[in-house]
């Protein structure tokens, strides 16, 4: 592409975040209320429209899409737009974050589309307090799905924990180990205050990075490296095993200054900042414009001037954002 995406703070987007649904078939506790309701068909992107936004990124540069939800595998005929965007020239990394309960189904033809990197959500290992965490979810399901995509040849799988005191922080080395014994990758997130949830105080659930990490040194300590995957999570390494284990902290340590990345929100709200509700109405544009994508591409260029130089997430109880993760994908 000739043409790059750069923003005041001299930061280039290359990677854009889309959420291609805001429906689930879990309710985690930490992402959605009990219940949450989903919204009409009509205000929700068509994939034709989400296809021709990717479409307008790699042209302006981007060459990492990664596709979210709530769970982007119960969109219906999902598949045909993963196949759409694998063929988007300039593409360099195509990732999927998914719940993996419908891997078993799906692993092979995300891996055909072009999938090459997948992240999973696993909170726990016990069935009855998967069960609890996502209220809905079948531990079962999820590791099979695992496998299915492990047999599927995908070279890069990440789980994603987020770690909350009292509910999961004393399973947190028996998730590493169940990576390390399957040579994946695992991340442990920082829970972050979007949307207001009932269940619990946020406050008195938080674990830090650093605490996670204590918690893991006894059984398998760890090394620091200066690995990155160009996002926010910071990577450790253990002496005896090739799976990275890292941290994703919001709160603890600000990463902000080399944020490569734009979210495009299932709304079709084109979002700078995870922690900030500036955006522009893409889904607004496509349906004045249909298919004028010069046009499109034009005002993301200029919405990128507006683009924030950091986030400011506090777990202090006062939530600024209401929206909810589902809505953004992460
Ligand atoms: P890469 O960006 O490809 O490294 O993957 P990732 O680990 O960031 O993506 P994933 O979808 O697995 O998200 C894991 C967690 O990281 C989620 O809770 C996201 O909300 C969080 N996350 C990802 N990017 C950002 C960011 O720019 N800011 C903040 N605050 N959190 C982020
Ligand atoms: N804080 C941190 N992580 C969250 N996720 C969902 N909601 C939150 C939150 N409030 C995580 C999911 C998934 C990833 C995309 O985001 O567990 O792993
Ligand atoms: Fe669904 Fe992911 Fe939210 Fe859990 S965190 S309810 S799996 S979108």
């Amino acid at each position: 592409a000739t043409e790059q995406l750069i923003d005041p703070f001299g930061r280039q987007i290359t990677y854009v975040r889309m959420s291609v649904t805001d429906r689930c078939d879990f309710r985690c506790v930490y992402c959605m209320g009990e219940d949450m309701t989903f919204l009409p068909r009509q205000q929700v992107l068509s994939l034709e429209e989400i296809q021709t936004i990717a479409k307008a990124f790699t042209e302006l540069g981007v060459n990492k899409v990664r596709l979210t939800g709530g769970e982007p595998l119960v969109r219906r005929d999902v598949i045909t737009l993963f196949d759409g965007i694998g063929k988007l020239e300039g593409l360099r990394e195509f990732c999927v974050t998914t719940n993996g309960s419908q891997l078993r189904r799906y692993a092979r033809q995300l891996k055909d589309a072009g999938v090459n990197r997948l992240n999973i959500s696993l909170d726990s290992l016990q069935p009855d307090r998967f069960l609890r965490l996502t209220r809905t979810g079948r531990l079962e399901q999820v590791l099979d799905g695992i496998e299915a995509a492990r047999e599927a040849g995908f070279e890069r799988i990440k789980l994603n924990a987020v770690v909350l005191k009292g509910r999961n922080d004393d399973e947190v080395h028996e998730l590493v180990r169940y990576a390390r014994d399957r040579s994946l990758d695992i991340s442990f997130i920082e829970e972050m205050p979007l949307g207001q949830i009932s269940e619990h105080d946020r406050a008195e659930t938080f674990c830090s990075s650093d605490d996670v990490r204590a918690l893991i040194e006894p059984y398998y300590p760890l090394l620091p490296t200066t690995e990155s995957s160009g996002g926010p999570s910071k990577y450790w390494r253990m002496a005896d095993s090739n799976s990275r284990v890292g941290f994703i902290s919001p709160h603890s340590h600000n990463f902000c200054g080399d944020c490569n990345r734009v979210r495009v929100t299932v709304e079709g709200r084109l979002l700078l900042c995870l922690g900030n509700e500036d955006s522009l109405d893409l889904k607004a544009l496509l349906r004045r414009y249909p298919g004028d994508i010069e046009r499109l591409k034009a005002a993301i260029v200029e919405a990128i001037v507006h683009k924030p130089e950091r986030h400011h997430f506090s777990n202090d109880g006062d939530v600024q954002i209401v929206r909810f993760m589902n809505m953004t994908g992460g």
